[in-house]
Formats: C-alpha cells, sequence, structure tokens
C-alpha cells in the first residue's frame, strides 16, 4: 500500500470527577501523537539502535476525530458523558463489568457503528489490574469494539502522567486492535522454560522472554537474542512511553491484512 489509509475516530470521554472530562488539547494531541507514531514520523524515532534501524516499519496510518456522527449530521468526533461510576475496574479479561464504559445503560456511552469508526473510550481505570488501557482484537462483539484507555494514560498534558504521559498507550492499543500481539509472545507466567516458547508471529521481532518496563538499556538479551537482544523499544512491549518509538516492517503487514481485509470498512 503506498496510500495513506485514513480512518476515523470517535473519541467517548466518560467521567465521574470533573478533572476526568479531559480538555479538547489533550485529546487533540493524542491524535497527533497517533499520526506521527503510525507514520514512523515520531521524532523520537531517532532513538532506534543502529542495528535495529533495517526493522523500521511505516504503518501509513492517519486518524482523524470524525466530522458526520452515524446519522450523518456534523460533530466534533468527541462525546462525553458524566457517570456515577466513580472506577471502572477491570478485574479480569473475561468480566462483563469491565466493559461498562462501553453502554449507555451501564454508566458509559455507546460506541458508534465499529464498521465505520474507531471508537476510543477514556475514563477512570482502577481495580485489580489497574491497567492504563486495552483493546479489542479482530472478530469479537461489534458493541464493544474499540480500545479504553486511562484519562491518566491519553494524550499529552492534562490528567497525563508520567511515564505514560507520551500517548504511547494508545499506539499499543490500537496495535492489537490492528490484529499486532505483545512482541514477547504472552508466553510468561507459564514458569521456567517456557518463557521463550511464545510468539507474536511476526518474523522480524527477536524473540523475546518477558515483557520489558520502564527504559532497558541496549543490547537487554534474552532468549538467546543476542548481540542485539530484545526490541524493547516497539510499541507492542512495555517499556514507558518515552522508550517504545517504533513498529516493524513484520508488524506493518499484519495491519495492514487487517485493513485490507476484516477492518477494510474503515479505511477510507
Ligand atoms: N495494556 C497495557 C497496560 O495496561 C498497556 C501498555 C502500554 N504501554 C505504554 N508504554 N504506554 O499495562
Ligand atoms: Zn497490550
Ligand atoms: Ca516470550
Amino acid at each position: 500500500r503506498t496510500a495513506v489509509a485514513q480512518i476515523p475516530v470517535v473519541v467517548h470521554v466518560v467521567w465521574n470527577k470533573p478533572e476526568q472530562n479531559i480538555s479538547q488539547a489533550q485529546i487533540d494531541s493524542q491524535i497527533s501523537v497517533l499520526n506521527d507514531d503510525f507514520n514512523a514520523a515520531n521524532s523520537d524515532l531517532s532513538k532506534v539502535p543502529a542495528a535495529f534501524r533495517p526493522l523500521v516499519g511505516n504503518p501509513l496510518i492517519r486518524f482523524f476525530l470524525a466530522k458526520r456522527d452515524p446519522e450523518g449530521k456534523s460533530t466534533v468526533g468527541v462525546t462525553r458523558t458524566q457517570t456515577a461510576i466513580i472506577s471502572f475496574d477491570h478485574n479480569s479479561a473475561t468480566d462483563p463489568l469491565d466493559q461498562r464504559m462501553k453502554f449507555t445503560a451501564q454508566g458509559g456511552t455507546d460506541g458508534w457503528p465499529s464498521d465505520r469508526y474507531l471508537n476510543i473510550w477514556v475514563c477512570k481505570q482502577g481495580g485489580l489490574q489497574s491497567l492504563l488501557g486495552f483493546a479489542q482484537f479482530l472478530g469479537l462483539s461489534a458493541t464493544t469494539d474499540g480500545v479504553v484507555i486511562s484519562h491518566t494514560a491519553f494524550g499529552k498534558g492534562g490528567t497525563a502522567t508520567s511515564p505514560f504521559d507520551l500517548g504511547r498507550t494508545a499506539s499499543h492499543e490500537i496495535g492489537h486492535w490492528l490484529n499486532l500481539l505483545h512482541i514477547w509472545g504472552d508466553d510468561d507466567g507459564w514458569g521456567a522454560g517456557l518463557l521463550c516458547s511464545g510468539t507474536d508471529l511476526c518474523d522480524d521481532t527477536p524473540n523475546q522472554a518477558i515483557p520489558n518496563r520502564g527504559g532497558p538499556a541496549f543490547p537487554h538479551i534474552t532468549c538467546r537474542n543476542g548481540p542485539n537482544g530484545d526490541l524493547f523499544m516497539n510499541y507492542m512491549d512495555y517499556s514507558d512511553d518515552a522508550t517504545t518509538v517504533m513498529f516493524t516492517k513484520g508488524q506493518v503487514a499484519r495491519m495492514d491484512a487487517t485493513l485490507s481485509g476484516p477492518r477494510a470498512s474503515l479505511a477510507g
């Protein structure tokens, strides 16, 4: 693909305390981060060590706040809903309560048709897992399709909180929404010996044991992946926002397949 795919976005701000009703500037900053990150135009791409530079891919995707709502009326592409729910607690991967922000009848707000919009819900996240965000993979219910981001990890400025205040949680979650898996293959937690058996189904990402946190020093070697080690500067790792700066060509191929396949109706 040489043309840039254009994806309409609606941001649903679901707030309890007034500070969670984030500003338009905080929303705009997130859209601008996405447009840098998904066009390999982020200035911190220069942090990629020379040995990994040939792996850098360019997804060629532009995100924009929708200008028409589902009825065709003019919109700013943002909905704002006051809720009585103090915190949308996330306790497991399967608890239906985790999805309440996505339903008007449950204290959230209904998503817009997921074949025409990328729905992004922004709310307070808490609970056992206290996530920065989570995404829905392909092929699941249309009513819950999209991504959820904590207001503390959304965009820059406002309520965005260090070290997750550079908008990279949305880059990570939208990566999942476009069918990317975690770079370490999600085989952590299964005990010693299995840490190197998982795969993210991309040929060009080094095999990696477990998620990285913070900002590792290069090279960080696991799973006999020397001399260059883990690609901890990839958006699909768990490193801090200032550390994650790139997608690979293999990841771009998976996102391309999603945009020409299951999510083709979204990419204008
Ligand atoms: N789902 C992950 C979490 O909640 C998101 C990780 C995003 N990483 C980042 N650097 N912002 O922990
Ligand atoms: Zn993830
Ligand atoms: Ca692994």
